[in-house]
């Protein structure tokens, strides 16, 4: 064929398969986002000074987003999962909405305010879990007396991909509460022991908080009998009481325990991964790219790319939070694992 051959397809709405082969099926994925972290350090100023500067009423949210230098248009910080920091001060209220976009909030800094999901106002403190599943109304509200951080994870890149986001704003700034205070952690926060006339009400869990007190009771409780995975430590998932799985249907939240010292093996995965640092020091290498991180950091780990996790402290655990697509990837068919080296 000549070029005008070519040429002439492109009004048609066709193209040659024969010149995207190795675009279309790649031998191995190729992910656009790449290894970065984000300092909690230099960040939090930046945070501190738009909480000084603009209101919660001209910014619906005040977040600074975590963006991947691989996934700037649509802006994201792994292929079809965000991060933000978002912080809100005392006496502030932040409006009430729901999307499609299944959300959560990983608490960093402070204590006094609450969202109130679907009528239920729910604590907040430092190392809390709140789950916001896909369109739950869901609005904050501080009355504290210091500023409130908190890492906001949502699925919109991987919802937005498939077409299938919906946003809504609800009609007054607040929700009125309908139900009592943190009932989704009471009722369902007893080990094994389930609520028997409770029906699962959706794909999500029906735990609102993943109190900070019940994880460390949990990560304590493996003390020095379990050895856990030599590339994730003591590695334990929240999970949906109803069926043991995932938090959310496209997102999966653990907590890690990294032992004095920890010198992880190398693995990858199809799953794209964020993690935040709840404590202690240390580096993750990724694809040859040294990560050091401390307190707060969020890193990126691509889907794909071969990783590591060291503590760099010969004497404190390190603990890391980490959530990925590993749900979506695993309910498709698509989850794939392997050892490798990430170098460096
Ligand atoms: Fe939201």
């Amino acid at each position: 064929m000549t070029d005008d051959a070519y040429a002439a397809l492109d009004g048609l709405g066709a193209a040659p398969l024969w010149r995207f082969y190795g675009n279309l099926f790649p031998a191995q994925p190729r992910s656009r986002a790449v290894p970065y972290r984000w300092s909690w350090r230099d960040l939090r100023p930046h945070l501190l000074h738009f909480s000084e500067t603009l209101s919660l009423h001209e910014a619906e949210r005040r977040v600074l987003m975590l963006v991947n230098p691989g996934l700037t248009d649509p802006p994201a910080t792994v292929n079809t999962l965000y991060a933000g920091l978002q912080i809100i001060l005392p006496g502030e209220t932040a409006q009430a909405h729901r999307h499609t976009s299944n959300a959560f909030r990983f608490v960093l800094e402070g204590e006094g305010a609450h969202t109130t999901v679907n009528g239920e106002p729910v604590r907040m403190a430092p190392g809390d879990l709140l789950l916001t599943p896909g369109w739950h109304w869901h609005d904050h509200t501080h009355q504290g007396d210091a500023p409130m951080i908190w890492l906001d994870a949502l699925d919109y890149p991987m919802v937005n991909a498939l077409e299938a986001g919906f946003y809504e704003q609800y009609h007054q700034r607040l929700q009125p509460l309908t139900r009592t205070a943190d009932l989704g952690s009471r009722l369902f926060l007893h080990g094994r022991l389930t609520p028997a006339w409770i029906e699962p009400a959706g794909p999500n869990s029906p735990v609102t908080r993943y109190p900070w007190a019940e994880t460390a009771r949990a990560l304590d409780a493996i003390a020095d009998d379990a050895t856990g995975s030599e590339v994730d430590g003591i590695a334990l998932e929240y999970t949906d009481p109803f069926t043991g799985g995932p938090v959310m249907p496209t997102i999966g939240c653990r907590i890690h325990r990294l032992r004095p010292g920890f010198d992880g093996a190398g693995r990858r995965h199809t799953a794209s991964t964020i993690v935040n640092v709840v404590r202690g020091e240390g580096a993750t290498i990724v694809d040859g790219v040294r990560l050091e991180w401390s307190e707060h950091d969020t890193f990126a780990i691509p889907g794909w790319a071969t990783y590591r996790h060291v503590n760099a402290s010969a004497s404190q655990d390190a603990v890391l939070f980490s959530y990925s697509d590993e749900p979506v990837m695993r309910s498709l068919g698509l989850y794939r694992t392997e050892p490798g080296d990430p170098g460096a």
